[in-house]
């Protein structure tokens, strides 16, 4: 079943990693994929991956937190494809990790609410008013289960991912009427550069959690996304999934 027939998605982060892997599977069931992320070289090497694999595909190097660079690549998607029911939201960093909150450097903070918050509200904020003039629209925002259980070590990247389940149920219950959803994963550690980058104590005390004993797989992730972004996901909003190996039962 081909579920993204004649649908066009917007993943911010697509480059590399999750966002890759989202944009892949999307495209696997017939979406056109307007691949965004700030990494040029990454990006131009993932857009043809997919290419490659039949998938149709636009490549916008944007930076999710310039206001202006947002609102041009979803004119560009616009312009391309004429519509853009489906918008991941996966562009996101650690910032400093393994650290109390009295080391935490108020710079490392800022500059990850600064992409992982503001930004992922400027995607949205930018594709909405789209949305609501087609009278459809699939919202999927990647928290992290450090959003709903806070990581020791993690403050900033913890509060960020709270402030996204937070914006996610504000955003499902505004639009709850217009056709528009919008949901939040929260996925346990999944290896990816961004983990391979991150200190291996502070690896440990996230996997370690986790009840299925492994780490999470791209295309595990990726499945979940694939549900909420679809149409048959038509009565969840303001919703966050786990994708937890068993770390979060709520
Ligand atoms: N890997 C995990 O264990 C894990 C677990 C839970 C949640 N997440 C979340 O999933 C998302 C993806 O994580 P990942 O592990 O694939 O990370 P990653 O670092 O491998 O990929 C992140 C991508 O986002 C892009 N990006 C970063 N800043 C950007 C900006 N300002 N503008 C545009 N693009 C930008 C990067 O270039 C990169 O391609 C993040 O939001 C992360 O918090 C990851």
């Amino acid at each position: 079943m081909k579920r993204f027939e004649n649908q066009v998605a917007i993943v911010t982060g697509a480059a590399r990693g999750i966002g890759f892997g989202i944009a892949r599977r999307l495209g696997s069931e017939g979406a056109a994929v307007a691949m965004l992320d700030m990494d040029t070289e990454q990006l131009a090497s993932a857009e043809s991956e997919l290419s490659g694999a039949g998938i149709e595909t636009l490549s916008v190097a944007a930076d999710v937190t310039e206001r202006a660079a947002v609102e041009g690549a979803v004119a560009a998607v616009l312009e391309r494809f004429g519509r853009a029911g489906v918008l991941v939201t996966c562009a996101g960093m650690t910032g400093q990790t393994n650290l109390n909150t009295h080391e935490v450097d108020p710079a490392d903070f800022d500059r990850v609410m600064d992409l992982n918050v503001r930004g992922m509200f400027l995607c949205i904020r930018a594709v909405l008013p789209h949305m609501l003039k087609e009278g459809y629209g699939r919202i999927v925002n990647i928290a992290s289960i450090s959003g709903k259980d806070g990581n020791a070590g993690m403050l900033a990247y913890s509060t960020s991912k709270a402030a996204v389940i937070g914006m996610t149920k504000v955003i499902g219950k505004e639009y709850a009427g217009t056709g528009i959803t919008c949901n939040a994963i929260a996925p346990a550690v999944v290896r990816t550069a961004m983990v391979d980058a991150l200190p291996e104590a502070q690896v440990k005390y996230m996997t370690d959690k986790i009840p299925m004993r492994r780490t999470g797989e791209i295309e595990e992730i990726a499945a979940v996304v694939a549900f909420a972004a679809s149409p048959e996901a038509s009565f969840t909003t303001g919703f966050t999934f786990d994708a937890s190996g068993g770390r979060a039962v709520y």
